[in-house]
């Protein structure tokens, strides 16, 4: 039986030597260590043993037991450290790599324009107003001297909302035409000095091409005090060009007509092509502005001018048609 139980270790140990991962361990465990393996038989025969060999055979069989239990544990830590190095070389980050660039939204080039426009005259000491989108007929005409029979007012360039159109001017409502209308919608509640730029939205019925939208954006300014003069338009002008193209661009200087002006100019910017894009039109306040808001046209004198937002853009980034920037198509948006 002693020879039996050497033998057994030395098989044993062997086993365990050549144990080559986890599952293989597993049954060679239970072949020796397990409730029916091997140790477990000797334990059984020796219930029915002698009392002299119960107690030399247990003594070394109780030995042997703890020397192998031990070896398992030893090998087995060994293949689990193996396995979790394997799990973890695979699974590891490395964060010392350089990570993917989340894709980023971005501000609409016309926006953009908005902001760098309200940026310029903010630093030349303009505040930045808003108005209503929706206005009524006095504020978008007859407050600026606009007559009655003036074609602008015709369904053909107006988009006047669903209503029974009233003889007071005050009562019928229309998507604002142009951003002009915030001129006498401050003066009547601010004194001068005045010096404001108003960016917004404006709605025209008209046929689009390569350089008009039935919706665009204009930024509106008005300089008022006592002795303002076409001089400070035509510097504030070239100053704000200047800085907003960064970069010499033709442009040219026209009269033009406005009933809210007078005298009134235009002005265009040449286009890649040659041809030339008007970029706003301008002028001196008429007196009667000055009275609709309620001043005494006596006392004050200013300019204001209404710049195309999109044409500034088309000029600046030399897009060729406005309605680009409309399209939603991604890979025109992405490049500004
Ligand atoms: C006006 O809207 C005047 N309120 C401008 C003004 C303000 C004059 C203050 C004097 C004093 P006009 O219709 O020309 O004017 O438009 C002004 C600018 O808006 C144009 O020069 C152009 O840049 C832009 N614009 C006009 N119509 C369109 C359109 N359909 N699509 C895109 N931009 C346009």
């Amino acid at each position: 039986m002693e020879k039996d139980i050497k033998q057994l270790k030395k098989e044993a140990l062997e086993a365990i030597n050549e144990i080559a991962d986890l599952k293989h361990l597993d049954l060679i465990y239970k072949k020796y260590l397990g409730k029916k393996g091997e140790i477990a038989q000797v334990f059984s025969f020796l219930k029915t043993a002698s009392v002299e060999k119960k107690k030399t055979i247990g003594k070394e069989i109780n030995l042997i037991k703890k020397e192998l239990e031990s070896l398992f544990n030893t090998k087995k830590k060994e293949y689990e450290k193996k396995l979790m190095d394997i799990v973890i070389s695979k699974e590891a980050i490395d964060v010392t790599r350089a990570g993917r660039v989340p894709k980023q939204g971005r501000l609409h080039p016309i926006t953009q324009v908005q902001r760098e426009c309200e940026n310029i005259f903010q630093s030349m000491g303009f505040s930045v107003v808003q108005g209503p989108e929706v206005d009524s007929e006095w504020y978008n005409f007859d407050a600026l001297n606009i007559p009655k029979d003036h074609q602008a007012r015709d369904m053909q360039d107006t988009f006047w909302l669903k209503q029974k159109m009233q003889e007071d001017s005050k009562k019928n409502f229309l998507p604002r035409t142009h951003t002009s209308p915030v001129q006498v919608r401050y003066m009547e509640k601010n004194n001068p000095p005045i010096r404001i730029v108003v960016p917004g939205r404006v709605f025209r019925n008209e046929a689009t091409d390569a350089s008009h939208e039935t919706q665009f954006n204009q930024i509106e300014g008005l300089m008022v005090g006592d002795d303002i003069t076409a001089a400070n338009f035509k510097s504030i002008i070239q100053q704000f060009l200047k800085r907003f193209f960064k970069q010499d661009i033709e442009i040219r200087l026209r009269p033009g007509y406005f009933p809210f002006t007078e005298p009134s100019f235009e002005i265009d910017a040449k286009q890649r092509k040659g041809d030339w894009l008007e970029l706003m039109g301008a002028g001196m306040v008429h007196p009667n502005v000055f009275k609709s808001a309620g001043y005494n046209p006596k006392n004050y004198q200013g300019f204001a001018f209404g710049v195309g937002l999109e044409r500034l853009a088309m000029i600046k980034y030399k897009v060729d048609d406005i309605r680009l920037f409309y399209q939603n198509d991604i890979r025109f948006l992405k490049q500004f």
